[in-house]
């Protein structure tokens, strides 16, 4: 091995940008809370209100809408918990959520929690075997009885299969009935198009270690009508839906990273398509029984993600032997990675279990080149003879 490091792993976190760096450290050399008054924390203040606006302008929202968040984990809290809270308030008889099966589990277990505790009625709508949610079914649920829908979400984009949710149509299903809905954009923002405004949402995740910021740091995007209801408590910043002081330095990291990532998207897309291609046809040339997840259409599937499947193999043994080859990736999402069960998002395609245990995401991004699909092209077919022979010797034990 010779050191260099093949990162295929961006959809887990993404290399933090040269320019977002610098940015970083020279706030990190300001001093002053953003809440005093006096002339440093004015100073603070002002980065504060810039970045907000200049996240605001990328993703087509105003800056009154956005608030900042420790990351993708918390804003999806507040969404999903502050939406229910206060809907449930303003009338009680809206205790359903309707949430898409695939949803990350920062949505997942959030809205799991509420029907755990809070009375909250779940139904997890089902997706299909591309991994696209059912608006009809969404429709449907809708149609049964409006008045008791608190919220929907839809994920923008699946972190883990890549697959583009119809968010238009979800918009289109909820609004007649007045249903606010969330969607979680974290893997969306740099990849694809994202335009607040206009795609009709009532609350948007954002995170800033997935388009090249920093980690710990991510907003929820929220227009000014929808009511939420505090998760955490405190100083009453954020327009008082989100107390704690405001990390400077990392706001103003996140909005160097948006303002980047967004404008480079028109390019970078289809460079990092290009790439992905040609890594799923290298794949294929060295493992013809692999099987791409997802949905396979150029305009269906995040440009970085390629999730495939081995047969016959375990997720976790091809990580570590790409790992031990020097390539980076991922057995799905990084969160239920350690996890030996096979992901709620294949289950919920429809993936026999077995199959989809022996799973691989390859995420690119702004530091993917083509080496890295050559150094793929090279080392999957070796490492999956190994991990077959492997899983015929755990067979043969278990046997
Ligand atoms: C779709 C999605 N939502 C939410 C998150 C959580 O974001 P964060 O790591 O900023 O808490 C992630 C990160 O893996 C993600 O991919």
């Amino acid at each position: 091995m010779t050191g260099v490091r093949v990162y295929l792993d961006h959809a887990a976190t993404t290399p933090v940008l040269p320019e977002v760096v610098d940015v970083v450290a020279a706030r990190l050399r300001m001093l002053g809370n953003p809440s005093s008054l006096h002339a440093s924390g004015r100073a603070a203040r002002k980065v504060v209100e810039e970045s907000r606006e200049s996240v605001a302008a990328a993703l087509g929202a105003r800056p009154s809408e956005v608030v900042f968040t420790s990351g993708g984990t918390e804003a999806d809290n507040l969404a999903v918990k502050g939406m229910f809270w206060a809907r449930r308030a303003a009338d009680p008889r809206r205790i359903r959520i309707l949430a898409s099966a695939v949803e990350h589990h920062a949505v997942l277990d959030a809205v799991q929690w509420l029907a755990d505790t809070e009375g909250a009625e779940v139904e997890w709508l089902p997706v299909d075997r591309l991994g696209r949610v059912d608006v009809d079914a969404l429709g449907s649920a809708l149609e049964r009885d409006p008045g008791s829908v608190a919220l929907v979400t839809v994920m923008w984009a699946s972190n883990e299969v890549g697959t583009v949710q119809p968010i238009g149509d979800v918009v289109a299903a909820a609004k007649p009935y007045g249903v606010p809905v969330h969607s979680d954009a974290v893997q969306a923002v740099a990849q694809l198009p994202v335009d607040f405004a206009a795609s009709g949402l009532d609350a948007m995740t954002v995170s800033g270690h997935k388009v090249g910021g920093p980690i710990g740091i991510g907003a929820l995007v929220v227009r000014r009508e929808v009511d939420l209801v505090p998760v955490l408590h405190g100083g009453g910043q954020e327009r008082d839906v989100r107390s704690g002081t405001l990390d400077v330095a990392a706001i103003a990291g996140l909005a160097a990273a948006v303002d980047v990532a967004t404008t480079a998207r028109a390019a970078e897309a289809p460079r990092l398509a290009a790439l992905r291609d040609a890594l799923v046809a290298a794949v294929f040339a060295a493992v013809p029984d692999a099987v791409l997840n997802g949905d396979p259409s150029p305009g269906g599937r995040l440009p970085g993600n390629a999730h495939l499947s081995f047969p016959g193999c375990e997720g976790d043994s091809l990580m570590l032997l790409l790992d031990a080859r020097g390539i980076e990736c991922s057995t799905g999402s990084a969160c239920s990675a350690g996890v030996p069960e096979p992901s709620h998002v294949l289950l919920a395609m429809g993936v026999d279990p077995l199959v989809a245990r022996g799973s691989l995401r390859f995420s690119l991004g702004h530091t993917s080149t083509e080496a890295d699909v050559t150094a793929v092209a090279g080392a999957i077919g070796p490492v999956v003879e190994r991990a077959r022979a492997a899983g015929m010797v755990n067979l043969a034990k278990a046997g």
